[in-house]
């Protein structure tokens, strides 16, 4: 096997990485937590929250360390350092800026700060709560599509006017 099987093998397994962890953030925001909010026992909603995206928390972290590992060797394989100065590689600041904000949430904050607040915050406005909770995942979703969008037509030489 030679450095450029890695590489592509790398490919696949950042592919595969973004699939699992982005997919799973599509269910969460379009499907589980729509129906969470529309549940009519408000004090359910937290405990069935926390055992289902509990669950999804440890497939996410794996799937972003495996895409971050991958991304920085493709990034080291390529010798694209350079493409972090230029604008028209967005995608490539997009791409990084979703894995930074994700790693952080999921690594940091979470266990350190949110999992507490959100139940406090739950107990107190679960109406409240939930929506905000619903638009944090829109707009992180949102980023995230916009992202693969701009990497699989980027890695292809399209311009996007920059
Ligand atoms: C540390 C974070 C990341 C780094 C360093 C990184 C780096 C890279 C590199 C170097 C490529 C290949 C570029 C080329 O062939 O010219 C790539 C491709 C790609 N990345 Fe990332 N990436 C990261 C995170 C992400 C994230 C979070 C997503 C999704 C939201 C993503 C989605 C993609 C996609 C869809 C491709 C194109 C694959 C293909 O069409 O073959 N990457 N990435």
């Amino acid at each position: 096997m030679d450095a450029f099987d890695l590489f592509v093998i790398a490919r696949a397994l950042h592919v595969l990485g973004v699939v699992a962890w982005i997919g799973g953030v599509a269910f969460v925001t379009t499907v589980l937590i729509p129906a969470l909010r529309r549940m009519p026992e408000a004090d359910k909603r937290m405990e069935l929250f926390e055992k289902l995206e509990g669950r999804f928390s440890l497939q996410a972290k794996v799937t972003t360390l495996i895409t971050g590992a991958s991304g920085f060797y493709m990034v080291h394989f390529l010798g694209v350092w350079d493409r972090f100065l230029q604008p028209r590689f967005w995608w490539m600041h997009a791409m990084v800026l979703v894995w930074v904000i994700f790693s952080l949430v999921l690594f940091v904050l979470e266990p350190l700060v949110l999992h507490r607040k959100f139940k406090e915050m739950a107990q107190r406005d679960p109406e409240g709560t939930f929506r905000k909770l619903h638009l944090m995942h829109v707009v992180l979703l949102t980023l995230s599509l916009v992202t693969v969008a701009g990497a699989v037509a980027g890695t292809r030489g399209i311009r996007f006017f920059l």
